[in-house]
């Protein structure tokens, strides 16, 4: 059984759809074992006690510079045993230690199709504003592993849904999470504790 240790920032409706999914028995082969919280309050900290699992606050707010930051969020990860770590609405960038120390074992998911609207900046309702503004027809939604490259590591599941006229960046958030994010989520969270996926040369494979 895979230790997966969740990574919050906000609202966890992310994190509400891996344990909605575990709950229904969808997450073969691991369990969620610990959420950490940049943030003091953040609301997935409610949903993870709510559920029983063990949350902690590691503060981004306070800490002296994102090297020191990355080394605390690595001391946990070592302390939780994870196995598998699920970026789910995390918005703060680690340092390359972290990706180093666990190769393919940092799974993140970003609101759009990457290589498109990714990167630095980037995060949450921006990138909905930032399809908006560009105009594309189609946007979607990503999960990868992460490397040292923000939002650069194997793309491992995605899906797409167009934009429609009168979309405001809320509007089109809630379809991209609601149609997308919680379903491939899981399910990547799930082909992962099974031993499905596999990286060659900086490409995942699923093999279903
Ligand atoms: C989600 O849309 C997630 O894809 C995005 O933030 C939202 C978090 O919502 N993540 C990023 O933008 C990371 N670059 P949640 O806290 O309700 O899961």
């Amino acid at each position: 059984m895979k230790n997966i240790v969740v990574l919050v920032s906000g609202g966890g409706t992310n994190l509400q759809a891996l344990i909605d999914a575990q709950q229904r028995g969808e997450i073969e082969n691991g369990r969620i074992t610990c959420v950490i919280s940049s943030k003091e309050g953040a609301y997935a900290l409610e949903r993870a006690r709510r559920h029983g699992i063990p949350a902690r606050v590691i503060a981004r707010k306070g800490c002296p510079d994102r090297g020191e930051y990355s080394q605390r969020i690595l001391d946990a990860l070592r302390e939780e045993k994870a196995d598998l770590i699920v970026l789910s609405g995390f918005m703060v960038i680690l340092d390359e230690r972290v990706a180093k120390a666990y190769p393919n074992q940092i799974m993140n998911i970003h609101p759009a199709l990457i290589p498109a609207f990714c990167g630095p900046g980037f995060y949450g309702l921006h990138v909905h504003e930032a399809v908006l503004q560009s105009g594309v027809k189609l946007t979607g939604a990503t999960v990868h592993f992460a490397n040292e490259v923000c939002d650069g590591g194997p793309i491992i599941l995605q899906g797409a849904i167009p934009v429609e006229n009168g979309d405001t960046p809320e509007t089109l958030q809630r379809r991209v999470m609601e149609q997308l994010e919680w379903k491939l989520l899981p399910k990547a969270v799930s082909l992962f504790c099974q031993g499905k996926i596999k990286v060659e040369d900086g490409v995942a494979r699923v093999y279903e």
